[in-house]
């Protein structure tokens, strides 16, 4: 019953997270190519085809279709949808919407996963406010992922970051992960709590980190689908994600191009503290 032991979090060799970077780097063409593609009248299930096309040519593979029978390559979660929506022939985006894309890739047996929301179209000045805040939110997690931290300094650099932006509700129903071998490994990264808490960070593990925001209450609500979670009270939300592994450097974040480096810097100038490394 190892009911109080620390959960055992997966150690990478340099060798397999540079097959995470490949994973992440698809994932973030994934990304690319969709929030391209995406524009008034384009449905979610045209998305979907675009996240296919691009893991076909890289030669990965999805981390979703098929987990837990998900039935899709990428998640496209709409206006007050938070996150998992499913993409779908018959959701055709307009103008002011907002969209979470989540996508997912596996090269060589090894798992990427990030997502960004962003708006179609001319958004309201207050959608646009809440998607700068979960942005902001996750790299100034992201920013906290380095040796000398624990789990729960993550979690809570992303709640104050989120709370100093504005009246925003801090989803706690959905959390982060980490991530490696599987995408979903344990033990879970929660977007709020008391900091200094939990596993240490330690070289070679690395996590999802990412944050959820809504305009309104944070409480959610799954849909019949059984898949697609929305505030309860209808307010509009945000999602961003990466994947981020903790190297003697700082934070790689091998979900983005650069693996992080403009994203911390620009952390470091708000803080004014020495910064980590770039791709
Ligand atoms: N990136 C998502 C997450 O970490 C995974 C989507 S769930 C799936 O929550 F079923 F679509 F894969
Ligand atoms: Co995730």
């Amino acid at each position: 019953m190892r009911r109080n032991r620390a959960p055992e979090i997966e150690i990478k060799t340099p060798a397999q997270l540079e097959l995470m970077r490949e994973a992440g780097l698809v994932v973030a063409q994934m990304l690319r190519a969709t929030s391209e593609a995406a524009g008034p009248g384009v449905s979610t299930a045209d998305l979907d085809a675009v996240a296919r096309q691009v893991l076909r040519d890289a030669g990965a593979k999805s981390s979703f279709l098929g987990y837990h029978g998900y039935p899709a390559t990428i998640c496209t979660s709409v206006n007050c949808q938070i996150v998992h929506g499913i993409p779908d022939a018959g959701v055709k985006l307009a103008a002011g919407d907002l969209l979470s894309i989540d996508a997912g890739a596996i090269v060589g047996g090894w798992h990427g996963d990030a997502a960004v929301t962003i708006a179609i179209g001319a958004a309201s000045d207050s959608a646009l406010a809440l998607l700068a805040a979960c942005e902001l939110a996750l790299w100034r997690g992201i920013a906290a992922a380095r040796l000398g931290a624990r789990l729960t300094d993550v979690s809570r650099a992303v709640e104050e970051s989120a709370e100093s932006s504005g009246e925003y509700g801090v989803v706690r129903e959905y959390t982060g992960h980490f991530i490696g071998s599987a995408m979903h490994m344990d033990p879970p990264v929660p977007n709020y709590g008391r900091p200094s808490r939990g596993p240490a960070l330690l070289t070679g593990m690395a996590m999802a980190i990412e944050p959820m925001l809504t305009l309104g209450d944070r409480r959610t609500r799954l849909l019949d689908d059984e898949w697609t979670v929305e505030t309860q009270d209808g307010s509009l939300a945000a999602h961003f994600e990466h994947t981020v592994a903790i190297t003697e450097e700082g934070p790689w974040v091998l979900t983005a191009v650069d693996g992080g480096a403009a994203g911390l810097r620009q952390m470091s100038e708000l803080t004014r503290e020495p910064v980590a490394r770039g791709a």
